[in-house]
């Protein structure tokens, strides 16, 4: 997980709602510009994709920069340190620009949405008294009310508790201008009652809840109509799905795959963020039995000390996890695996670290995300006895980041010469090349027409390259075409 910065795609898309209206007697609807600046995991990235939808309707379409914004959002990550930092500092460059703005006459939105809203809530307002709106994750189907308040408010708009209504209920189709991807993101699960020791989601995010299954197939459905081909679940704990079912029964994750797994155009299902203890029977046997069901899962362990895991209060032992990652590799010999780890948590010895890098070595990773324990105001571990010094975790890190980094060049190495299905999802590096997706998560990508993107292609990996595999198309499409013709 990275911090990355997502701004909607630039240009307007065909349908928004624009100045240029040909029905002369039609009050012409001014577009609004709306600047997305997302930080953080995937379920960010989604939710920043609903509040455009949700704001759609009020005529707001994509501004390239918050210069040409009449409202910017800050969609913020909490989870680990200097978060809170990074929101006043970007907050502090928007109030220029938004002073800018109002010396010309124009009026500026400033909201600051996602997990640092929830945990710091009316503290933000306070630091930054020009923020007109502070929306926690589970209110931003509000979003349409609050902006209509903060244009009439002489203060700000603060919305950061958990309401009763599931804020799913509420969101309108995402907007059909949306661009046509390929692969697509659905939130079939929020929130997390582990409560791990260094963490914040049980607190920002809430308690678990899941969708009912009959709204994500529905959006499923949607998504494939507008030419997803791959849909990867999204959820904090989202192997502990378990949302109402059309028979009136609770739905596992498992069912929910099989069940979107029949949907005709969807090619492909991922999942994730998932607990091992939530690994069930039912999907473990889901990866063996339904093929569009990806071999590759991020399963994080976070350490591989039982002593450092019970004091996470993960409530699983390292061999624990080992035998599970065993278990899924008979049901699926390929199965590839991705983990997040955390060095330096209060307590970890050099034995328990040597622990975690002895657990790396037994499985294998294909890749993985690792961290710095850093405390996180209101968890648990913050403030517990044992803090390991900056320099040692930084060694750890370094030491931790070496091993998976030769893990993931062995395992990108191994595929080389192999056959693989690549889904395409559009235009490679190089004019006249397509690029797309192994089954592993791998980028590929090769020579080849465009036309092929959004299918799934037998190809050879040929060689590597900084972060990608190359390859070539095993079946000519330009000989089937004439073939065909
Ligand atoms: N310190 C360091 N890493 C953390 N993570 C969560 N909280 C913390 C923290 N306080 C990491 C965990 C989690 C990932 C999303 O972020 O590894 O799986
Ligand atoms: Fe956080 Fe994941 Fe633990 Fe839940 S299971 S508390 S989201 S690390």
């Amino acid at each position: 997980m990275s911090l990355s910065d997502f701004a909607l795609p630039p240009s307007p898309p065909a349908s928004a709602p624009s100045l240029c209206v040909t029905d002369k007697t039609a009050e012409p609807r001014r577009l609004r510009r709306l600047h997305m600046i997302t930080w953080g995991c995937q379920m960010n990235v989604y939710d920043s994709g609903r509040m455009a939808d949700v704001l759609a309707p009020l005529g707001y379409g994509p501004a390239e920069s918050p210069a040409d914004a009449d409202m910017v959002i800050l969609n913020t990550c909490h989870i680990r340190e200097r978060a809170t930092d990074k929101v006043f500092s970007e907050l502090g460059r928007l109030r220029v620009i938004k002073e800018a703005r109002a010396a010309e006459g124009k009026e500026t939105i400033l909201a600051v949405a996602g997990c640092v809203a929830q945990a710091e809530g009316a503290y933000i307002t306070e630091r930054a008294p020009f923020v007109d709106i502070v929306l926690g994750p589970q209110t931003y189907h509000r979003l349409p009310e609050m902006v209509a308040r903060a244009h009439r408010a002489a203060g700000p708009v603060i919305e950061t508790d958990f309401p009763v209504e599931q804020k799913f209920d509420f969101l309108p189709e995402a907007a059909a201008a949306e661009e046509r991807a390929v692969t697509a993101f659905l939130t079939v699960q929020e929130g997390c009652d582990k409560f791990c020791s260094f963490c914040v989601v049980p607190y920002t995010r809430g308690a678990e809840a899941s969708r009912p299954a009959a709204s994500v197939i529905a959006e499923a459905r949607r998504l494939v109509a507008r030419g997803a081909r791959e849909i990867t679940l999204l959820g904090q704990n989202v192997n502990a799905y378990h949302g109402e079912g059309p028979d009136g029964r609770d739905w596992s994750l498992a069912r929910l795959v099989r069940s979107l797994a029949e949907i005709d155009g969807l090619l492909r299902i991922r999942y994730m963020t998932s607990h091992p203890r939530d690994m069930d029977e039912a999907l473990i046997a889901a990866h063996a039995e339904v093929p569009a069901l990806m071999p590759f899962l991020h399963l994080p362990v976070q350490s591989g000390s039982d002593r450092v895991l019970a004091a996470m209060n993960r409530r699983h032992t390292a061999d624990e996890y080992r035998r599970l990652i065993d278990r899924l590799r008979t049901a699926r010999p390929d199965m590839a695996l991705s983990s997040d780890f955390i060095v330096g948590h209060p307590g970890e010895t050099e034995a328990d670290f040597e622990a975690t890098m002895q657990l790396i070595r037994d499985v294998g990773f294909a890749q993985a995300y690792s961290f710095k324990y850093s405390p996180r105001p209101g968890t648990p571990a913050s403030g517990a006895p044992g803090a390991v010094p900056e320099a040692e975790k930084d060694r750890r890190l370094a030491a931790l980041q070496a091993l998976i980094r030769q893990q993931q060049d062995d395992f990108n190495a191994r595929c080389v010469g192999l056959e693989f299905d690549v889904l395409i999802t559009g235009p490679g590096r190089h004019p006249g090349q397509i690029g797309g997706r192994s089954p592993y998560l791998q980028a590929v990508h090769m020579d080849g027409p465009q036309a092929l993107t959004g299918q799934v292609i037998p190809v050879k990996i040929q060689g590597l390259s900084s972060n990608s595999l190359s390859a070539s198309l095993i079946i000519n499409p330009f000989a089937q075409e004439r073939a065909s013709a």
